[in-house]
């Protein structure tokens, strides 16, 4: 087992001094990096039946449980996906599954219809508890996928083409993605990538984002020596140009620049979700 500094050398790119104590799981989590090369080998539906229990097992709101996951192995259908996401090949057919994680406010509005109750809450609260489960779930499978030796990549790029993938997936009314995950054997081991210091995330009584100013720019040095950010990978390059050193906070800041997925909404409503 890796012991604690190392891994948190490997999660912050700090020396950070602790005496407390260590077990797999902790270990794993630590450990974790998202996975973009796979073997060409099968995941067994019984040790995928336990993942999904594990993702089942994360907490819901009112245990309400509003998400739902799709499972996708047919070689066609991941390939009409990989279609929608053509930056993501090969990698991403390689995959020997593709799961999306949907939230799902479709099955209580069926049991309201078939139980005779109103449904009142077709609204912004509702969306944000639904995704929050789904999102939940995911990270759950992930933890539980990456403790079993197995490699996972979310893809929220799917919601490029969302309605080209809902239509894919079949997915009714009250149905939406939060994000796609690949799940395979990984090819490669990778280096964790650099997390935010706590100074700057983890606020202490009362929110305080003071540190921001003073910190982001060794975090942003702390980030480029584990891994520089390619020409290939730099945000609205032909708007921003191409930096020798692109920073961290240079990319999120140019990637944000622009609008994302403006189509989302309009997505929300065709589907019969309500933000108010
Ligand atoms: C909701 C969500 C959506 C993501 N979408 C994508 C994606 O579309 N393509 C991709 O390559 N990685 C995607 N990622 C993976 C992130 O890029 C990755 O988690 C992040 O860079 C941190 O790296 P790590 O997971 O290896 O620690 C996504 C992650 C999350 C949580």
């Amino acid at each position: 087992m890796d012991d604690l500094a190392s891994l948190l050398h490997g999660r912050y790119g700090l020396d950070l001094k602790t005496d407390a104590p260590l077990n797999p799981t902790l270990q794993s989590i630590l450990n974790h990096r998202s996975c973009r090369s796979y073997l060409d080998r099968s995941v067994d539906d019984e040790l995928l039946q336990v993942l999904l229990a594990c993702a089942q097992s994360a907490p819901a709101k009112s245990n309400l449980q509003q998400y739902s996951i799709v499972v996708v192995r047919d070689p066609d259908r991941r390939s009409r996906v990989a279609d929608l996401v053509p930056g993501l090949s090969p990698w991403f057919e390689k995959a020997p599954v593709f799961l999306a994680f949907l939230g799902d406010v479709r099955r209580i509005r069926r049991l309201a219809e078939k139980r005779g109750h109103d449904y009142a809450n077709n609204n912004a609260d509702t969306f944000m508890n639904a995704a929050v489960d789904a999102a939940l779930a995911m990270q759950n499978f992930i933890v539980a996928a990456e403790s079993a030796g197995l490699g996972t990549c979310p893809i929220s790029m799917i919601r490029n083409r969302i309605d080209e993938f809902a239509e894919i997936l079949n997915l009714p009314d009250g149905v939406f993605p939060i994000a796609g995950l690949t799940l395979g054997w990984p090819d490669w081991g990778g280096m964790p990538s650099v997390r935010l210091p706590q100074s700057i995330v983890v606020h202490h009584e009362t929110y305080d984002d003071g540190a921001l100013d003073t910190e982001i720019e060794a975090h942003d040095d702390r980030a480029h020596d584990r891994k520089p950010i390619k020409p290939g990978s730099q945000r609205h390059t032909d708007r921003y140009g191409v930096l020798e050193k692109c920073t961290w906070s240079e990319n999120a800041t140019r990637q944000l620049s622009e609008p994302e997925r403006a189509h989302f909404t309009a997505f929300l409503k065709s589907k019969g979700i309500e933000l108010k």
